[in-house]
């Protein structure tokens, strides 16, 4: 978070409050969110985007209520792609026009649900849902907004489970094989639905920019021969989320506006081009607005030096809280945030509390030698797909998210408890 700085004798702040407070108010582990770093980005995601785009925040990454009130009050809309998180935007007060709904397999409830809350738009996958959505609209008397997504083709390059936008994959319609085309067809024959644009996604922790091009470049090319076959002129493009954040220093992220002046750039040049007036553009962050705004906060266990290896030191969470490392091979950094310390670094492998040797946080990384049980250790940029990934394995208590700011630190999402866990087992 921006706000962390060093206090004299060496404990870090965030938002101004000591790090050994936040542990002893709240246990470890626990991330904590830095509030005023969260609304910062999504003002810089609003204002470069300007007022003829729309920013809808992708919820997967992390959601719960007061991050929703914070993007109500920041002018974003969100993304919600199950029951769960639709019923929560709902429930925040999060006014239905603002939301999107997403996946590959929506349920019947889910589709029912979001057409009856009146959501902004249904981003359609497959034709079966095109049939689906169409049923649920009829039935409650409504005209939905829909938007197509379409499978553009492109490799991003990023690792392999969060690319979507190459044929093989789940995901979407293929442009190339005519499916998307097909799915238009299909869909402005339906009354009961509206299409307001296309939609694409091409992948997670993207760097660079040369994806969302290509991408941008198809989907005008589906708008424009939309165009010719119906004479209909799609008023909204969709892009996506996926913009890359600095996990380690090797990492050299785009800032917003960097971001908002190539897409604008290039579907303002490909539209001149083909002949069509610039439609709306809307972008779907996720990562690039929460990731950075959080850390996680875990206290040493154990140390385990391995002669000439590598020392181990086991924190107090583990791949329950953040499975990113094992899944993906994310790179994470840790530093020291109690104390300072002046001895040697040394080369450390940060390993969580579960049954398993993948069960590692940070794979590598330099920690003063002299690193003991009681020490706090803080893991940064784990606000996106780690609490929204946690799971209770080994029957893990998925730790609390604490929102920090201006010298004050609450509870948003709150620890589980024993209780909690056991009162779902009914045998
Ligand atoms: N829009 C759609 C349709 C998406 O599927 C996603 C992410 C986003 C937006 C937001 O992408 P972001 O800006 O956050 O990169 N669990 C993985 C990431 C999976 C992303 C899935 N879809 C991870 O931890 O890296």
């Amino acid at each position: 978070p921006r706000t962390a700085a060093r206090a004299q004798d060496g404990a870090v702040t965030v938002g101004g409050v000591d790090v050994r407070e936040l542990a002893e108010e709240f246990g470890t582990p626990a991330y904590f969110l830095d509030e005023a770093d969260f609304r910062a980005r999504c003002h810089a995601w609003r204002e470069a985007f300007g007022t003829d785009a729309d920013v809808f925040y992708a919820g997967k990454a992390f959601l719960s209520r007061a991050v929703l009130r914070w993007l109500h009050e920041e002018g974003l809309n969100v993304d919600v792609c199950s029951l769960g998180e639709l019923s929560l935007a709902l429930d925040a007060g999060m006014p239905a026009e603002r939301i999107a709904l997403h996946g590959n397999n929506k349920s019947t409830a889910e589709i029912h649900r979001a057409v009856e809350a009146g959501v902004g738009r249904i981003v359609l996958d497959s034709f079966q849902e095109i049939v689906r959505v169409a049923r649920a609209a009829e039935e409650l008397g409504v005209r939905q907004r829909v938007q197509i997504r379409v499978t553009v083709g492109v490799e991003a390059h990023t690792h392999e489970f969060i690319a979507t936008a190459h044929e093989d994959q789940k995901f979407g319609l293929a442009l190339a094989d005519g499916q998307a085309a097909e799915a238009v067809r299909r869909v402005l024959r339906l009354e009961s639905l509206e299409l307001v644009g296309i939609h694409s996604h091409i992948g997670s922790q993207i760097f660079d920019t040369s994806g969302f091009e290509v991408a941008a470049h198809r989907v005008v090319g589906l708008l424009r021969e939309v165009r010719d076959e119906h004479g209909v002129q799609l008023p909204e493009i969709d892009l996506g989320g996926g913009l890359g954040i600095a996990y380690t220093p090797d990492d050299d992220p785009s800032e917003p506006h960097e971001i908002a002046k190539a897409l604008r750039g290039i579907v303002e040049r490909e539209c001149a081009g083909a002949g069509l007036d610039v439609p709306r553009l809307s972008v779907e962050p996720g990562r690039a607005i929460v990731g950075p705004s959080a850390f996680t906060l875990y206290e040493v266990g154990t140390v385990k030096p391995l002669d000439g290896l590598r020392t181990y030191v086991s924190v107090d969470g583990g791949m329950s809280d953040n499975i990113r490392t094992a899944l993906y091979d994310a790179e994470y950094t840790v530093a020291l945030v109690s104390r300072t310390s002046q001895a040697a670094p040394l080369l450390s492998r940060v390993v969580g509390k579960h049954c398993e040797s993948g069960d590692i946080v940070v794979k590598d990384a330099f920690l003063p030698a002299d690193v003991a049980p009681g020490d706090l250790l803080a893991v940064p940029a784990t606000g996106a797909y780690c609490r929204s990934m946690a799971s209770n394995y080994n029957h893990a208590l998925r730790p609390p998210v604490v929102a920090v700011r201006d010298g004050a630190a609450r509870v948003i999402v709150r620890r589980e408890t024993e209780e909690d866990l056991l009162s779902l087992d009914v045998g």
